[in-house]
């Protein structure tokens, strides 16, 4: 099924919205308590990152353990990820973006990351070469994933097997100790690849102007 266009322009800005610097960094989409945010950025000093949390108690966990570790290169950030992505983000910035189990919205399917008209204008944030790690327990929600990279996204991907070692973050530690069959596809962003958002400047904390009737 063809996904809508993505209204980027409707976005209206995050509360209490800060501007970042057109310099690349990575970015991580639902960091819960920060524990793949802290531990990428202390193991590589040399990325920047950003790391959105919805939630206010797990951005303030992650805000908590950022305060006692001090990563310099770590920006916690607590925004709904959407309209934060169209405020904040120039085109082609981003060298990786990190969605670490995101919600599998059972009933909901429209609202899984690549089933979203939003999913282009992130693509659109990505550098060429650039990258998107989105990892997940649920395999039904990899094969979907997998499936709309094909038919729609037209990107290429590699799937792979998360050992039974990793700990990257909270949920990650749960299901494999549970024994439960964790994934991840690494997907890249082709040097030609094109999006209608490619000239699409971040909003920048502007919200949209109501249309006034005649
Ligand atoms: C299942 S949890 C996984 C948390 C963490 N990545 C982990 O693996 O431990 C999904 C997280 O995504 C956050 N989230 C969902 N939608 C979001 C959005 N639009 N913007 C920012 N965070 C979001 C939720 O608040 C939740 O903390």
């Amino acid at each position: 099924m063809p996904i809508r266009q993505f209204q980027a322009q409707r976005m209206h800005a995050p509360r209490d919205f800060q501007s970042i610097q057109p310099t690349p960094i990575c970015v991580e989409i639902g960091a819960g308590k920060g524990k793949h945010a802290l531990l990428f950025t202390a193991q590589h000093p040399e990325f920047q990152l950003i790391a959105v949390e919805r939630t206010r108690e797990k951005f303030v966990a992650m805000q908590k353990q950022h305060q006692i570790e001090g990563q310099q290169n770590l920006s916690p950030v607590h925004a709904d990820a959407i309209p934060w992505v169209v405020h904040a983000l120039h085109p082609a910035q981003v060298q990786h973006f990190f969605i670490l189990y995101p919600n599998p919205e059972p009933h909901n399917p429209a609202q899984r990351w690549l089933n979203m008209p939003f999913f282009e204008f992130l693509l659109s944030r990505l550098q060429p070469g650039g990258q998107i790690t989105l990892a997940s327990n649920i395999p039904e929600y990899i094969e979907e994933a997998q499936q709309q990279l094909i038919d729609v996204w037209k990107l290429p991907f590699v799937k792979e097997k998360i050992a039974a070692t990793s700990a990257r973050t909270h949920f990650e530690i749960k299901y494999l100790e549970r024994g439960e069959l964790c994934q991840q596809l690494i997907i890249t962003k082709p040097a030609d690849y094109v999006t209608r958002f490619d000239d699409f400047q971040p909003l920048q904390g502007q919200n949209p102007v109501k249309e006034q009737a005649e």
